[in-house]
This record gives structure tokens, C-alpha cells and sequence, in this order.
């Protein structure tokens, strides 16, 4: 059969051609995008006369059905309709017979493509801000019933100050709000209407873009016509912003398996999130902590084949364009499935006291409070910086903490030192006093928490 836009041609296109040229196959699921758009369009056109009352409720009822019909799987879509916009409007002539024809009035595929690629990343962002709202709520939540409970602060992979589970949680969430923030910047830049802007150049056709605009929900059309079909930040903008959330949980995924392993074992990750092993029976591995962390570089390649097929893209549309769906929508798919993972991974994940307590009491935690109590004391921080490290020498020695060296130890090493000079050096102690802005401190994480949880009933979906 000939094609929409077979008029000019002699030959039927070849079979391989047709298949390479088709969208269809994966741009089917913006159907409702894209009779969403057709009712706007259509309704428009009346109101400006380009069409009558009486054609507009035909057209508008024969969509209508046709979403009926595709959301109860009624229509098979084949490689022969191109993409979703040419099924929809073979089916609606198909319904409603010739005034199904009137409906691409002053509209082409190239910002008909565009409108519907713009409601789906914006309910992509709304989704999305309602996945990461969920999962902050659990972080919350977790930050509470840890807020006293003690766990070993890295540097460098190394044990450096004593911290509380709270804390850790509340970092994690400061990183979630971002990518909020992060969702919400990206659809205030993109939340305007390319429809009307046609092929490139706009129409002479006497149409209301505002009217578009307003009835699909945007805050106004766009300046450009022809940026408008040429333009695609808003999904890099949306990719940039799934890479970098992603790179979130990866980096969460990584210290969850690690936690995991039985050489921490500061965690228990509930059966329901872990496999197990075909050969070696007695394993319980953290799969889906891989799987988050290996998903990652999923989203980051969709991301840079974006950023490729758009390198050097003349003005003004180009088929190259049909490729800006797939990694999208992978990356959108990927995402929240990720986020939806996590969220009831860290839910369900206990941790193991009794295990980070035996950890606690190696590493030296209470060093820096321990140079700190000298400097209050009088001696600058340099030396007592040390002073201390010279008392970890001598720890080591002897295998003890430094809560453990009695005076006959330290009054070697300096002769000012003493016990009480040393101060309250206790883990607690050390974290208790903490409470500087952003701190670890109990008090200080119940502000931080207080303050998240302010901000999170400010995130409306
Ligand atoms: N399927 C096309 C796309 O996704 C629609 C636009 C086609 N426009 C054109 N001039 N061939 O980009």
C-alpha cells in the first residue's frame, strides 16, 4: 500500500528499506502523547476556522476510539504505518473516512513528533521525582531509627572517624534531593510547546500556539520553529540528569555489596533482594547491589549515544533524530526500575551492630579528637597532631586503642600529656561532640533530618 506520502513517488519502497525507516516499533508507546497532541491540534483548528465544529467532533471522537482500540491491544501495528504518527492517522481515516484527512492541517511530523516527545519526558519527570520522593521517604525514615547507632566514617578507604548510620543515610539523601532538583530544573527549561512550528519554518495557516500550548499543559510555545524540531537538550538534559542519579545508586550499590561482604558483614540484605549460587550452596550474594551498580553504565551510554547522533547536526530536522527514542526510553525504563530496587532494598537491609562494633574499635577512630582535645587545651594543632600520631606508634606496639595508655605511657611521649588532657575519647564521646553545622552528631543529624523532611513536603507530584 502507498505510503501517507507516496504522491511523487513511482515505486513501493523495498522491504528492507521500509523496516530500516520504521519507528514504529518502538515510538508505538507514545500513542497517547500523540492523540493528546491530534486533540489539541484538531481543537485548535476549529477554533481558528481552519476547520469546522462538525469535523473537529468527528475527528476528535474517531482518536478517542482509535486510543481505545490500541489500549486494548485491538491494533497490530506493522512496519508498513512507519511510525505512530501515520498509524494513527491511517486508522483515522480508516474510521471516519475523508475528513480523517484534515487533521495534519498546518502541522508536520516533525514537531508532531516533537510534542509528543515533550509530554513524555515530562511525565517521565514527574514519575520519576514520585520514584526518588519514595525512596528519600525511606531514607528518612532510616536516618531516624539509626540517628544514635555508631559506624566507621572512611577516607581513602581506611578507617577515619566514627560516624552514625543516620549520618550515612542523610548524605545519601542529600544526593537523591539534588537529582530532584536536578528533574525540576530540566522541566521548567523544557516546558513549552513545539506544535505549530510544522516542518521548520512555521505556516501560513492562521494558527494559536498559545492555545496548543495551554490545552497540552505547557507554559507557553516555543520562540523558533525551526529549533523547535531541531532541538533535543531537554533529552539530553533528562539523560544527564538519569546518568548522574544513577551514578548515585551505583556508588550506594557498591558500598551495599561491600557492607555485604563477609569480610564486613555490617549488613544483612533481606533474602528477597539476593539469589543464589548454581554450584556453591552455602552463598547468598548481594545480586541486585551489582545489578544497580552495573545498570549504571547502561544509562551512561545512553546518554553518550545522545550526545553523539546530535555532534555536528545541521539545521534543521534530520531522520538522524528518529534515534533520539530508544536510548531515552531505555534510560527512563532503567532508572526507575533502579530506583524502585533500591528503595525496597534499603528498606528491607538490617545492620549488624555487633559486627561494625568489632570494626569500631580498630583504626584509630578518635585520633582527630583526640589532637583536638590537645589544641583545646592549648597546644597548637600542629604539634599535637604529632603528639597523637606518635601515641598510635606506641599503640600499635602495643596493640591497644588509645583509650587504652595509661600515664606511664604517654608522659614519654610528651611530658605535658596526661589522661585528662586526652578528654572524654570514647567513640560516643567523639561523636556526640560532632554537632557543628552538617556534623554527625545525634542532635545535628536529627536537624539535618527535620530539615529534609521539610523539604521533601515541598516535592509535589
Ligand atoms: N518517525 C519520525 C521521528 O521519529 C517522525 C518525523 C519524520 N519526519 C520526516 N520528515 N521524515 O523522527
Amino acid at each position: 500500500m502507498a505510503s501517507l506520502w507516496g504522491g511523487r513517488f513511482e515505486k513501493e519502497m523495498d522491504d528492507l528499506v521500509k523496516e530500516f525507516n520504521a519507528s514504529i516499533r518502538f515510538d508505538a508507546r507514545l500513542f497517547r502523547e500523540d492523540i493528546d497532541g491530534s486533540i489539541a491540534h484538531v481543537t485548535m483548528l476549529a477554533s481558528c476556522g481552519i476547520v469546522t465544529e462538525e469535523e473537529k467532533q468527528q475527528i476528535i471522537e474517531g482518536l478517542n476510539a482509535i486510543r481505545q482500540e490500541i489500549e486494548d491491544g485491538k491494533i497490530v501495528f506493522s512496519t508498513e504505518d512507519e511510525d505512530i504518527h501515520m498509524a494513527v492517522e491511517k486508522r483515522l481515516t480508516e474510521k471516519i473516512g475523508d475528513v480523517g484527512k484534515k487533521l495534519h492541517t498546518a502541522r508536520s511530523r516533525n514537531d508532531q513528533c516533537q510534542t509528543d516527545l515533550r509530554l513524555f519526558v515530562k511525565r517521565a519527570i514527574l514519575s520519576m521525582i514520585g520514584e526518588l520522593k519514595n525512596l528519600e521517604e525511606v531514607i528518612l525514615q532510616k536516618a531516624q531509627e539509626n540517628v544514635n547507632e555508631m559506624t566507621i566514617g572512611f577516607t581513602h578507604i581506611q578507617h577515619a572517624q566514627p560516624i552514625t548510620i543516620g549520618f550515612l543515610f542523610m548524605a545519601y539523601f542529600q544526593m537523591f534531593k539534588r537529582d530532584i532538583e536536578r528533574l525540576y530544573d530540566t522541566l521548567e527549561r523544557m516546558d513549552y510547546s513545539p506544535l505549530g512550528s510544522c516542518a521548520m519554518a512555521g505556516t501560513s495557516f492562521p494558527i494559536d500556539r498559545a492555545m496548543t500550548a495551554d490545552l497540552l499543559g505547557f507554559i507557553a510555545p516555543t520562540e523558533n520553529a525551526m529549533d523547535s524540531v531541531s532541538d533535543r537538550d531537554y533529552c539530553i538534559e533528562l539523560l544527564s540528569d538519569a546518568a548522574i542519579s544513577m551514578m548515585h545508586i551505583s556508588r550506594w550499590a557498591e558500598e551495599l555489596a561491600w557492607w555485604n561482604s563477609s569480610e564486613f558483614s555490617f549488613i544483612d540484605i533481606d533474602d528477597s533482594y539476593c539469589t543464589g549460587s548454581s554450584i556453591m550452596p552455602q552463598k547468598k550474594n548481594p545480586d541486585m547491589a551489582e545489578l544497580l551498580r552495573g545498570k549504571c553504565g547502561r544509562v551512561y551510554g545512553d546518554l553518550m549515544q545522545m550526545l553523539t547522533v546530535m555532534k555536528g547536526m545541521p539545521l534543521s530536522y534530520n531522520k538522524d533524530f528518529q534515534e533520539d527514542k530508544e536510548s531515552l526510553f531505555d534510560a527512563v525504563d532503567t532508572w526507575n526500575m533502579c530506583v524502585r530496587v533500591l528503595t525496597g532494598m534499603i528498606e528491607k537491609t538490617t545492620f549488624r551492630t555487633e559486627k561494625i562494633a568489632e570494626h569500631l574499635s580498630r583504626g584509630f577512630l578518635n585520633a582527630t579528637d583526640a589532637a583536638d582535645h590537645l589544641a583545646v587545651a592549648g597546644i597548637p594543632f600542629r604539634e599535637a597532631h604529632a603528639i597523637i600520631g606518635r601515641l598510635v606508634k606506641v599503640c600499635e606496639e602495643k596493640n591497644c586503642g588509645l583509650e587504652d595508655l595509661g600515664e606511664e605511657a604517654l608522659q614519654p611521649v610528651d611530658p605535658r600529656l596526661t589522661k585528662e588532657l586526652l578528654g572524654d575519647i570514647s567513640l560516643e564521646g567523639c561523636v556526640r561532640a560532632r554537632k557543628s553545622f552538617g556534623g554527625t552528631a545525634p542532635e545535628e543529624v536529627l536537624r539535618q533530618i527535620e530539615a529534609g523532611k521539610e523539604w521533601l513536603l515541598t516535592v509535589e507530584v
